[in-house]
Order: C-alpha cells, then structure tokens, then sequence
C-alpha cells in the first residue's frame, strides 16, 4: 500500500442491519449532465448532486474552462457563460474517466476541444474508438496525437450513427455534439441506461429537441435556442444495490428512501432469487433479508435493462458465504475482477475462469486488511466486512469517494458499525 493511500474504512462486521438511509442522486447521471452544463452559455442548477470527488474534480475543469462552477449544500451551480478555453486540463482528464464527454460538449460549444486521453478506474482496455467514430460522423475533424485528443468542428452535419455497442459513454459524446448540427441527427444502437434519459432530460431543460424512442434510438434536432436548466437528478442505482447487497450479506430489516425500482428490475430479479424481500412504498423500499442465500445463483453483465457491470462486484460480495456454487460473468470489461484476490483474504473460495467466476460458498468470511482496487470493488469489500467476523479494514479510500457520498456514515444509517480513519 503506498503512503498516499493510509485513509481507510473500518467495519466491524457480523451484525443484521436495520435503519433508513437515503440514495443520493447518482453519480453516472451527474457527471455527463455537467459537461453539458457548457452547452446554454447560462446559468444551471444541479439538486441532489452527491458530494463526490468526481463531482469535485469535474465542478474544476468546469472552472478551468471559464466557467462559474461551485457546490453547495447538494446542489451544483454552473454559469457558462464566459468559457475562455476549449482545453481540458491534465490532471482532471487523468482523474476520471467520464472527463472524455467534454470532447462533444466543448466541440458542440466552442468548435473545437483538446484533451488528453482519460483516466479512470482499471477494468480493461476502455478505448474510446466508437466515441471519436460518432463524432466524425458529425463532420468533425479529430487529430490523435500521442495522448492527446485535438477536436475540430468547422463543417459540422447531421448523420445517422450506429453504434456497434451501446457504449454508455460514446452515446453521451454522440448527443452533445449531435446538438451542434443544424438538422436531424439519429444515433442507433444506443444505450438506454436511465442515466442516459437523466442526460436527454436536462438538455430538453435547456432548449434542446432530443429523444429517445426507449428502444435504442435518439433523435437530435440540433442548433435550437438555448436558455437556463435546473434539474435534480436521478437517485443512484448502483448505491441502492450496494445497500441491498449488504442487506443480503448480513440480513436485516432496512428502509431505502428516494429510490427508483423501475430502474433496477434485472437487479431487483437477482436479489429475489438470493432471498431478498422488497415492499415498496411511493419512493422508498422495505429490504429485509435473513442473511443466508439458498440455491445456486448465476449472474451476468449486460448493457442496461440487464444486469450491471457497476453491480457485479456487491453482488459477488454478497454471494461469498452463502450455500451453493455460484457464477458470476463479467460481459462489459475485460479486467473486472481484481477485487477477488481482496476477497480471498478474508476467507472466500473463488475460482476465476477466463470472463467469469465461480464462486464456492465460504461457511464463514473473517475481517481483513484489503485494498480497494477500483470503485466499485471498493464498495463490495465493505459489503463484504459487513457479514465477515471482525474488523475489515478497507484501504484506497480515495476510489470510494469517487461514487459514494460519506458511505461510513451511510452503512451507519443503517446499523452498521463503519467509520473513515486515517
Ligand atoms: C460503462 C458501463 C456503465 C458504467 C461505467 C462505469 C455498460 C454498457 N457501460 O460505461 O454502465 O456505469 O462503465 O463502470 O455497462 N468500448 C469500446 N470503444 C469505445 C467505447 C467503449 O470498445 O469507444 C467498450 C469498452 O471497452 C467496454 C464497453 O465498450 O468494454 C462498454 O463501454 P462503455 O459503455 O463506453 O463504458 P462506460 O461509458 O465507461
């Protein structure tokens, strides 16, 4: 572990859960929406923004760019009006993966954007050849050179563009920049996460015509007058099935506020068959859970309305010392299983097999020293130290923050004994 990493979540584990926490509004909804904050030159209000460190570090290319950006109890503000910049400082591109969407948004606002190729959490290979394909077909001129990334948008068109995969990130791209061209734009083989309709919103909020058809397909009427947005985005999917995974690790009787099930179905289908129940009442939902899964579960990520990647790793947590043999397979990323090594310190049976895992029941999971090896691995090693005997320590804080809001405090809410040290 190196120096800069010492802050760690400490839980100790072995106890049923019971209390209320509330979803904060998510983070893969709010990421893109600020990058198109750029696109109205007026002023945006974000409710329900998560306090996060990639909201932060995006709130600060926001600035760098021009812009009036800052954060305030739950809200994020964002007066576009002056940008003085199309370049997207390194640090922050290197911080975070969802950094790659100004490329469309500043192209579609100043005609061009120059960025280096961005960061993010460790899963693979993450190229972003289908993002730089939508946007020529829109007519712009993109030069690769070396790690930089130099976006021309001189003689811009409508197209129809189909994605060969529906990448979550080259649809966002495809719609800001599409916003540019005068005419109608079509993008096919889209994504359809609920984050990508939290995106379509909030540009309708700011004058633009853009639609999806629920089935894949997004129509841009691009180049309308623009004016002011405010918005409050969507609750966080991934955060309420790390609460429910937790709920299933150690069971209990807990009360999850500001939900969307509707968001979740291939989730919630999942956590059913490893014994969950869910009584859901107008924006909250009841999960209780005995704490010990029945059966062989077999699971596998898909792009949305399947199973998500985001949630393979809480769900895996979840599934460690239950009966049966079980298996996980990871469709999305080439390299999303790190976390496994993590999770064999503190006594799991897992066997990797090329893109999946078979995972057999451990009859009881010990607290640990583990590292968190991205975000959401993160996540599931405290799911994990929920239901392990003892004290787990959870290093690399810093990955965690990135997609959760205070989530010791959080795992509190609901019972648990977590805090941050360090
Ligand atoms: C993905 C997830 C999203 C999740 C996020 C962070 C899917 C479909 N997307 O979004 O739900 O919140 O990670 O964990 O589940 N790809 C290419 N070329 C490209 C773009 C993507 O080959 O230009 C590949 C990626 O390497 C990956 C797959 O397509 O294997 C999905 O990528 P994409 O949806 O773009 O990733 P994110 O936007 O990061």
């Amino acid at each position: 572990m190196d120096g800069l990493c010492r802050e760690y979540i400490k839980i100790k584990g072995g106890k049923p859960l019971s209390g209320v926490a509330r979803i904060h509004g998510a983070k893969n909804a709010v990421l893109p929406i600020l990058a198109a904050t750029v696109l109205n030159a007026a002023e945006n209000v974000i409710e329900d923004c998560p306090d996060l460190s990639d909201v932060r570090a995006t709130l600060e290319i926001l600035t760098a760019l021009g812009c009036e950006a800052y954060f305030e109890n739950g809200r994020a503000f964002v007066d576009s009006k002056n940008i003085t910049t199309a370049s997207v400082p390194f640090e922050q591109m290197q911080k975070m993966r969802s950094s790659v969407i100004f490329l469309g948004a500043l192209a579609a606002r100043l005609g061009e954007a120059h960025m280096c190729l961005p960061g993010g959490c460790s899963l693979g290979l993450r190229p972003i050849d289908m993002h730089i394909e939508a946007l020529r077909a829109l007519g712009m001129e993109i030069e690769v050179d070396g790690l930089c990334l130099h976006c021309y948008a001189k003689n811009l068109h409508p197209a129809e563009i189909r994605l060969k995969f529906p990448s979550v990130g080259a649809t966002e791209n495809a719609v800001l920049a599409a916003t540019a061209t005068q005419g109608v734009t079509t993008i096919t083989g889209a994504a359809q996460e609920p984050e990508i309709d939290d995106l379509l919103h909030f540009l309708r909020k700011q004058g633009h015509l853009v639609f999806s058809d629920g089935k894949g397909c997004i129509t841009i009427n691009g180049k309308q007058p623009l004016h002011e947005a405010h918005h409050r985005v969507i609750p966080d999917r991934i955060l309420a099935a790390t609460l429910m995974a937790g709920v299933i690790t150690c069971g209990g009787d807990v009360v999850l506020e500001n939900i969307r099930p509707d968001h979740m179905e291939s989730v919630l289908h999942v956590f059913r068959n490893m014994g969950a129940i869910f009584i859901f009442s107008q924006n909250a939902v009841r999960v209780k859970a005995s704490g010990n899964v029945k059966g062989d579960i077999t699971v596998e990520t898909l792009p949305y309305p399947g199973f998500p990647t985001d949630v393979q790793s809480v769900c895996m947590a979840a599934l460690l010392k239950s009966e049966g043999i079980h298996e996980i397979r990871e469709n999305i990323f080439e390299d999303r299983f790190r976390v496994v090594s993590e999770f064999e310190k503190m006594g799991a049976n897992i066997i990797p097999i090329g893109n999946k895992v078979r995972i057999v029941g451990a009859k009881a999971l010990h607290g640990a020293d583990v590292e968190a090896t991205d975000l959401r691995a993160g996540a599931a090693l405290c799911v994990a130290a929920l239901g392990a005997e003892g004290d787990t320590r959870v290093f690399s804080v810093h990955h965690i923050k990135r997609g959760y809001d205070n989530l010791p405090q959080i795992l509190s809410n609901m019972g648990a004994t977590a805090v941050e040290k360090g």
